[in-house]
């Protein structure tokens, strides 16, 4: 593809060669004769095309990507692959437009949100940067005389990496710093919808001095392709973010060689509006953690549960900042709500809404195709429920859209029994002015993160991840290096000899 014939914001980046169909294998840049296409979702015209990697492919990763982590780990000091991190945090920042240009016209999120999300995937590199010198191991008092017991951080070796579309940049470096400052080296299958964003990460890394043995990069189409990460025994941690039927089946497949996993998978996140509730901000806080990424987060909020007395009102104030969103592309700068990523998604919106009203709820505001929006593109209108029930199919399902249903209950009891009614535990939020109550419900929800008075809970000094059947593991925060770590114990004896 020549630079003409290409999306003029992409022929007007400062970095063209950021934006790349290439795979990154063995230290070169290849690119193959079979491509799949990748669309815009505002338009639903092809922005490019992205070699379409084999099995093959992975395997030779795996191998360059085992021989690479070996001489890594032994040849750099745990403060040298932070400098490489730290380097590459700066070149991040230096060509954040670009690449929340490129992140945009794939994912279809608003400018502000893909620069925002630049910048939150360059403090997961900056976090551990500094994470990388703090990998203590312990001095243990040992039961046997003339004995001391050390244990030792060590890398766990070849780290397969699965992302999602939702966060093309951020779920990246959320899961390679981390193994980078722990000694390991990474194969990425990144998202088929969203693979370029992760190629130019991948360029910048390579030019911030991170060996590229270390980082494989290796974009695919074929799914079995790229179980090879999960069967392969030289690959030693699968890391995924995605669906959970997806999560359990890749888990199963690491099994057959007892693979470290981190799986970070669906949710079905409830939002608590107490009768005791700030509710201008609650308010706030769906908006931010219903509409972000129009409704395609896995801590988006998909039950907004709220106290009878206060429904009303809640459901009022929140259609009118509904309104004022602003539906269109995401790099035409009046937009505050971009399309969905794919057809598919538009669907499922329509299809709980349908579902919903059939069985006796309200469409307060939404449901349709927004007006002044390109028809092909794959837009759906920031939408209200009211006088939702346990029976319809949103109060199981996740959306991934821009539906916010309303529940009412009456009793602290009820919310929470109605919040933890689901196999899923990754986020909750809820909102209250009472301190017991804080503390009481936030021991009470069952998922891995909380947000109490705020819609706004990611942030790389945050653990994050879920409970239930929203996974296992947590990425970021100071338990995020562990995931790419071994403990090893030793014994040494006889220490008056
Ligand atoms: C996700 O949706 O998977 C990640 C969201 C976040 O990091 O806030």
């Amino acid at each position: 593809m020549t630079v003409a014939a290409m999306h003029p914001a992409l022929a007007a980046l400062a970095r063209p060669d950021l934006f790349t169909g290439a795979a990154f294998i063995d230290g070169v840049w290849v690119a193959s004769d079979k491509t799949f296409p990748v669309y815009e979702p505002s338009t639903a015209t092809v922005l490019g095309t992205v070699s379409d990697m084999t099995r093959a492919d992975f395997i030779t990763a795996i191998q360059s990507a085992e021989t690479g982590y070996r001489k890594f780990y032994a040849s750099t000091t745990a403060h040298e692959r932070g400098a490489m991190l730290r380097r590459w945090f700066d070149l991040i920042i230096a060509n954040k437009e670009d690449i929340a240009t490129i992140l945009v016209l794939e994912n279809g999120k608003t400018y502000a949100e893909g620069l925002g999300e630049v910048v939150y995937a360059a403090s997961f590199v900056s976090w551990f940067a500094e994470e990388a010198s703090r990998a203590y191991g312990d001095v243990i008092p040992s039961s046997m005389p003339n004995t001391t017991v050390l244990t030792l951080k060590q890398p766990v070796g070849v780290a397969g990496i699965i992302t999602p579309w939702n966060f093309p940049a951020a779920m990246i470096t959320r899961k390679i710093a981390p193994a980078f400052a722990a000694g390991c080296s990474v194969v990425i299958k990144p998202p088929s919808e969203t693979p370029y964003t992760a190629a130019a990460l991948i360029k910048l890394a390579v030019e911030a001095g991170i060996p590229p043995a270390i980082v494989q990069l290796v974009p695919t189409k074929d799914r079995d392709a790229a179980t090879e990460l999960c069967t392969n025994p030289l690959v030693k941690k699968i890391s995924f973010t995605g669906s959970t039927n997806v999560g359990i089946h890749l888990s199963k497949l690491a099994m057959g060689t007892m693979k470290k996993i981190s799986m970070e998978l669906g949710g079905n996140a409830p939002f608590i509006v107490f009768e005791d509730g700030d509710i201008d901000l609650a308010v706030e806080g769906a908006m931010i953690c219903k509409f972000r990424c129009s409704g395609q987060t896995c801590v988006c909020a998909n039950r907004l549960l709220v106290h009878r007395s206060v429904a009303k009102e809640f459901t009022a104030k929140l259609a009118v900042a509904v309104a004022k969103l602003n539906v269109g592309a995401g790099l035409d700068p009046a937009t505050t709500q971009g399309p969905l990523v794919n057809r598919a998604g538009v669907e499922k919106v329509k299809l709980h809404i349908k579902d919903a009203v059939s069985k006796g709820a309200t469409l307060v505001t939404g449901g349709n195709i927004p007006a002044n929006v390109n028809p092909n593109g794959f837009f759906v209108e920031p939408s209200i429920l009211s006088g939702v029930t346990s029976d319809m199919l949103v109060a199981n399902d996740e959306t991934f859209g821009p539906l916010a249903p309303i529940f009412e209950f009456d009793t602290e009891e009820e919310a929470v029994a109605l919040a933890n009614s689901t196999e899923f535990g990754l986020a909750g939020y809820f909102f209250s002015r009472d301190v017991n109550r804080v503390l009481r419900v936030a021991s009470a929800l069952e998922c891995g993160l909380v947000g109490a008075n705020t819609g706004k809970i990611s942030a790389a000094e945050s653990p994050f991840g879920g409970v239930k059947q929203s996974g296992v593991g947590r990425e970021g925060s100071m338990y995020g290096l562990a995931e790419y770590q071994i403990i090893k114990a030793v014994t040494i004896g006889n220490t008056s000899a």
